[in-house]
């Protein structure tokens, strides 16, 4: 097991069944939910979820009532035993400003308060990203040299085109910065100030930091996705910020994260980036992957996946679990959300809970199989309402806090596993 606390679960006893294995003996929870996730798999990984601001808060969101709010924080105690902020640490929300005022720490205080008084393993995201990061971070502070105008300025700094239309040209309001650069000293600055004061704010309470998310390239032969930070940095950017992390918790586990590792492109890419940095000796610690699937990718995937990644001789963690039910979500398992409110059109694959559910027990299957490496599982919400992708369903809870038959199904996984233990 991992080194941290996993919540016992008051609510929950445990007794040798009649196959002298354990069985789950629960009260109904607000759920209705008769077993909880974390204890089905308390012996083998952490089975968490991201949680939004409005049930750290416990105020009312923007898409759910009070009332619902509540069931959902009853839920996220019942079930599970890690937590990750789904979007409240990231550049853009914990630190939209420059200068020594810069920083926003409010949300993720929540978030960190809500974990510790509930005693919940703590994961960080995410310190460095091409998305959801404010347009000063990446602006130059001199101005362009006499003479030169910023659109001069802007064309001759060949300016940031990202390849594809991925939220990260913008999102909470920030569009494609396009402006005179600051200089790799300058940025890397920025990068340092802001890991070491983010990271070191949450020194010990948050265990594990998704330090550089996202930076493989999705297709061609680039191992590396153009982004601003690549290019004015260099390819040791990743290298800097894991560095900086290291610098501001020694004790932190720190981890690369990336969507689509199941293609097996996309893995070879990764394979490559971990090996280079592990010649170098910088500390990386975890891989995280973070699942966004559909109802097609099953056991044989995960499993080739997981065999791979294991090659690396690191942890693995399933950072953002969830498996797209919409029958247009069969095209992709990529993290865009553009893409992805194009591909949750168009209604369920027909008899959606059953497909949902046979593909969520291969899924299981194989991180049981690979439970020596595998330590983290992180659902990417709690339920289907809180869900980036609602209309996909993609979660084993639906909108009103219900089990699907996709959550008797992951249970199931775990009794048969645990028979056999
Ligand atoms: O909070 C504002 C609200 O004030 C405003 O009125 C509203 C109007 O658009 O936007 C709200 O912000 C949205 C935010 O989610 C909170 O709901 C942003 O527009 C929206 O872009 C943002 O999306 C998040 C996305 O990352 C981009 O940061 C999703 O919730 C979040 O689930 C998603 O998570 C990412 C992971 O961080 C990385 N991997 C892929 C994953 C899925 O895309």
């Amino acid at each position: 097991m991992l080194s941290g606390t996993a919540t016992p679960a008051s609510e929950i006893t445990r007794k040798v069944g009649d196959f002298g294995t354990q069985e789950f003996v629960a009260k109904r929870g607000e759920s209705g939910a008769t077993a909880s996730l974390k204890d089905a798999f308390r012996d083998r990984f952490y089975v968490g979820t991201a949680i939004n601001r409005a049930i750290t808060t416990g105020a009312g969101g923007l898409r759910r009532s009070p009332e619902q709010v509540a069931k959902d924080i009853a839920q996220v105690k019942e079930q599970f035993n890690q937590v990750v902020a789904e979007n409240e640490m990231k550049w853009a929300l914990i630190h939209p400003r420059a200068g020594a005022n810069g920083y926003d720490f409010a949300s993720a205080d929540a978030f960190v308060n809500f974990g510790l008084s509930n005693n919940m393993y703590l994961v960080g995201h995410t310190l460095v990203w091409h998305a959801q990061t404010p347009q000063w971070v990446f602006a130059g502070t001199n101005p362009p040299p006499a003479g030169v105008t910023n659109s001069t300025a802007r064309a001759f700094a060949n300016t940031n085109t990202f390849g594809t239309n991925r939220f990260g040209r913008g999102g909470f309001g920030f569009g494609p910065y396009t402006g005179p650069r600051a200089s790799r000293e300058e940025l890397l600055e920025r990068m340092r100030d802001h890991i070491h004061t983010v990271v070191g704010r949450y020194k010990g309470k948050i265990k594990v930091w998704d330090v550089v998310n996202e930076a493989l390239a999705d297709g061609g032969t680039n191992v590396l996705r153009k982004s601003l930070w690549l290019e004015i940095i260099g390819p040791d950017f990743i290298a800097k910020a894991f560095q900086y992390a290291h610098e501001a918790d020694p004790e932190a586990i720190l981890r690369y994260n990336d969507y689509s590792l199941e293609n097996p492109a996309k893995r070879h890419k990764l394979i490559t980036l971990i090996r280079s940095l592990q010649e170098q000796k910088v500390p990386v610690h975890a891989i995280g992957s973070q699942a966004h699937l559909n109802v097609s990718t099953g056991y044989e995937e995960m499993d080739q996946a997981l065999t791979e990644m294991a090659t690396l001789g690191l942890p693995i963690h399933i950072t953002e679990l969830d498996v797209n039910s919409a029958q247009g979500g069969q095209r992709t398992t990529g993290a865009d959300i553009s893409s992805n409110a194009t591909t949750t059109q168009g209604g369920l694959v027909s008899d959606a809970d059953r497909k949902l559910a046979e593909a969520y027990a291969g899924l299981f299957r194989a991180f049981i199989k690979h439970e020596k490496s595998v330590k983290v599982v992180t659902f990417w919400g709690p339920n289907d309402a809180n869900s980036w992708r609602a209309n996909g369903k993609p979660l084993l809870f639906d909108g009103n806090n219900q089990p699907k038959p996709a959550f008797a199904a992951v249970i199931a996984e775990a009794k048969k596993a645990n028979a056999v233990k």
